[in-house]
């Protein structure tokens, strides 16, 4: 799904009890822990987190990672991943929350900062990968802005990169 426009955000208060705050150098394995216990994000270990870091076609920006804490648990988590083939745009990767957090509007406000973060950052657009049967990831998503992409070609995401329109990264201020 594509966001056209990353626009000016309101990020809201977090939910009671909930507080977000980006990754800190050494929470690797809490990352891939929280993903791992998401289910049906595939299985997670310390290798496919370390192949993650380092995929020149998503990788995840450790910085961009962004965790929903509570009583000092990580219940929650959304990131940027950049394409090698695309230096414009970001992708919205590997959002999750825990089964027993869910519901609470802490998916929206884990990608609202997510995307607050790639603006910050000067990207115009981004995009997110998702599944059809994962309906409150798509609800989500659409609630956001993001539309399906009309498949160009074959549908796939190398024939999106490829057809999308470039859009330069603006100049901005670092938080
Ligand atoms: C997708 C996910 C991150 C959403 O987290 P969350 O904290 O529950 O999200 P929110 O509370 O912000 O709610 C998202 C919306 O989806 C809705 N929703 C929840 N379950 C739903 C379902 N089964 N069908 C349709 N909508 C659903 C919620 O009601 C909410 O809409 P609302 O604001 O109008 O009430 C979470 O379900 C999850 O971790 N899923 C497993 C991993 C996954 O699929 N990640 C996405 C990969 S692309």
């Amino acid at each position: 799904m594509y966001l056209r426009r990353l626009d000016a955000l309101h990020l809201p208060e977090s939910p009671a009890g909930y507080t977000i705050r980006r990754f800190i150098p050494g929470e690797e394995r809490a990352w891939w822990h929280l993903l791992d216990d998401a289910g049906g994000l595939g299985t997670w270990d310390a290798k496919r987190a370390e192949e993650a870091f380092a995929d020149p076609s998503g990788r995840v920006w450790k910085e961009s990672i962004h965790f929903a804490v509570a009583e000092d648990h990580l219940v929650g988590t959304a990131c940027v991943q950049l394409n090698a083939r695309r230096d414009d745009l970001a992708e919205m990767g590997w959002v999750a929350v825990a089964s027993a957090h869910r519901g609470r509007g802490l998916g929206r406000i884990l990608c609202l900062h997510t995307l607050w973060f790639m603006r910050q950052r000067g990207f115009q657009h981004c995009f997110v990968q998702t599944r059809s049967h994962r309906a409150a990831a798509v609800k989500l998503f659409r609630d956001l802005g993001f539309q399906p992409w009309g498949a160009p070609g074959d549908g796939s995401l190398s024939a999106f990169l490829g057809a999308l329109p470039h859009r330069a990264r603006v100049e901005t201020q670092e938080p």
